[in-house]
């Protein structure tokens, strides 16, 4: 099959058509923050709004998860315009997310704190007003715990629960209250979960971890 030929930040790369511009430049070792995009996963879920890019001769900028490849595409990953909305994104996690990394079991292996480094972002909410659920910490389970105060709602434990195991975990409510949950908000430990931990290996902040 013929493959994409196309720019990003000057460098060429080519991809197979209806690659997404997020897997083409990452297969590359192009670094674009990311925090829900799963590779294997049949469609993008675009939750994070972290991966804005700005495609040459287009006005807006556009996430790179749901973009696909196109001949000639000239892309910069750096621009004023995708920079002012990936800020905003992250800020608005930050707004939601219980910081406290010097406690977090995941601390210094943090989806947030990488993309803090890599972008040179303060890990603070900035503008925005915290937001924090306030909501009990799960730790009924005897492998897992559940933070939902850290949950920052990139959605990848509910892939890999639902497509590659009991599928235990969804989203439940929306705006605001939106947060990742079992059928009728059951603690994890009542529930069928096997325990498998996919959902902890994935989980890219301190949400889901091993319980030890
Ligand atoms: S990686 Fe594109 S929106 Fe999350």
């Amino acid at each position: 099959m013929k493959r994409i030929k196309l720019t990003i930040d000057g460098k060429k790369i080519t991809a197979r058509p209806g690659t997404m511009l997020l897997a083409a430049a990452l297969s590359r070792g192009i670094w674009i923050p990311n925090l829900c995009f799963i590779p294997e996963a049949e469609l993008p879920f675009g939750g994070c709004r972290l991966c804005w890019v700005e495609v040459e001769g287009e006005k807006d900028p556009v996430t790179a998860c749901s973009r696909p490849v196109r001949e000639g595409m000239a892309v910069r990953t750096r621009g004023q315009r995708a920079e002012r909305l990936r800020k905003s994104a992250f800020e608005l996690l930050l707004s939601r997310h219980h910081l406290d990394c010097r406690n977090c079991p995941k601390n210094k292996n943090c989806g947030l704190q990488e993309i803090a480094g890599r972008c040179g972002y303060p890990l603070k909410p900035g503008r925005f007003a915290r937001e924090i659920p306030g909501l009990p910490v799960d730790d009924s389970h005897p492998k897992i715990i559940y933070d939902p105060n850290r949950c920052v709602l990139c959605g990848k434990c509910v892939w890999v629960c639902q497509t590659k195991r009991e599928g235990v975990l969804d989203f439940s409510r929306r705006g605001l209250a939106c947060r990742i949950s079992t059928f009728a908000d059951r603690p994890l430990g009542e529930t069928r979960c096997g325990g498998c931990r996919q959902c902890v290996d994935i989980c890219p902040v301190g949400a889901l971890v091993r319980k030890k």
